[in-house]
């Protein structure tokens, strides 16, 4: 090895097929390429990510997407140290279609094939962005995840609570559906709550007396089409101000369970590892300014660093399978052919799972 390392990541778990080079030089690490072909437009008529869309999509473009990406970084494969991909956990002709691409590139060129695992890409993102020591607390808030991890190296993850229904990204895309905004729902709602009053209608915050990590999302989903439902019984429909309020009641109630749960699980943090705090967030829902705000309230509270990648690395993408590739293979780690897509594949094995299949496939 010539002191650094290059490692191609190929993403392709759910409805982003995505590659990206990553090279470590000394302890410089740098984001050669990233390239994220989205699916949106493919899904929009369906409500919801159609699994078998996804996969055929994925095929499509992953070539295009490893070429874009080495182009881009103006290297060629034979540069290359090792090939990362995501074998799990997400929907499984996706993974499948990522794996299979890897293992190909692999055999034709004799590179070292590394299996992460796409909710690894998120919690060591802090590390690419911002060169944040272990451990540090990490919270998933995105369409597919939400979950509260101590992260201590690259495999070794410590669960503190997640989601048992829906995902937070997934509530929110769910309330904009019953409010008829558009999809994504989260930014829709977000604009919408903007000309609100949060205390209009009076939402669940569910879990909240709860005393653990856990979160659940999918009571207040229901609570808010009872409150449409409602108003259209009582008045034939929804004025602009109504959706407003609904949506602005919404966002409160989500902001208050995710801000209270942070708390929560600072405690907890400490109470397993005692002295720094660094508490790091991704996934698309980091991006809602309520949100973000009342966590970093919190983390201000309590002392902790505040630590939000820029969206793009918060949301899916290849640069992040990328550099838990470079970790893992410093670590020592090699995959073979044998490698194989996993559809679950939770970070802490010694937790029980939490829930099934949402969505956008596995929460883990
Ligand atoms: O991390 P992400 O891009 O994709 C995965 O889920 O993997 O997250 C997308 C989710 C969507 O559900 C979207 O509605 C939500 O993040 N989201 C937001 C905002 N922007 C995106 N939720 C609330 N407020 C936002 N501003
Ligand atoms: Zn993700």
């Amino acid at each position: 090895m010539t002191g650094q390392t290059t490692i191609l990541g190929l993403e392709s778990s759910c409805d982003d097929t995505a590659a990206a080079v990553v090279r470590q030089s000394g302890d410089q690490v740098t984001i050669l390429s990233s390239v994220v072909f989205g699916q949106t437009g493919l899904h929009s008529a369906y409500g919801g990510v159609v699994p078998e869309i996804a996969a055929r999509a994925h095929t499509e473009k992953l070539d295009l997407s490893v070429k874009e990406a080495l182009q881009q970084a103006e290297i060629r494969l034979s540069d290359l140290d090792a090939i990362a991909v995501t074998a799990g956990p997400g929907l499984i002709g996706g993974v499948l279609a990522g794996v299979m691409c890897a293992k190909g590139l692999s055999a034709a060129t004799g590179l070292p094939l590394l299996g992460v695992n796409h909710l690894a890409g998120h919690a060591l993102t802090p590390r690419l962005t911002d060169g944040v020591a272990y451990p540090y607390l990490m919270l998933l808030v995105s369409g597919g995840h939400c979950q509260f991890l101590i992260v201590r190296g690259p495999e070794d993850f410590t669960r503190l609570g997640g989601t048992i229904d829906d995902a937070p990204g997934e509530a929110f895309d769910k309330a904009a559906r019953l409010l008829g905004l558009p999809q994504p729902g989260g930014p829709a709602v977000e604009a919408e709550a903007m000309q609100g009053d949060a205390a209009r209608f009076a939402l669940p915050r569910p879990l909240l007396d709860r005393d653990d990590c856990n979160l659940s999302f999918s009571g207040l989903k229901t609570a808010l089409l009872r409150a449409r439902d409602r108003l259209v019984a009582e008045q034939g429909g929804l004025t602009r101000q109504d959706r407003a309020d609904l949506c602005a009641g919404f966002q409160q109630a989500v902001a208050d369970v995710l801000s209270a749960k942070l708390r929560r699980a600072l405690a907890d943090y400490l109470g397993e590892v005692p002295g720094r705090l660094t508490v790091a967030v991704a996934g698309g829902v980091a991006a809602n300014a309520t949100i973000r705000a009342r966590l970093e309230t919190v983390c201000a509270d309590l002392g902790a660093l505040f630590v939000a990648p820029p969206l793009a690395l918060c949301t899916d993408n290849a640069a992040m399978i990328a550099y838990a590739g470079l970790e893992l293979f410093g670590a020592g780690q090699r995959d073979d052919l044998t490698l194989s897509a996993r559809p679950r594949w939770p970070l802490d094995q010694s937790r029980p799972a939490l829930v099934g299949g949402g969505r956008k496939g596995a929460k883990a």
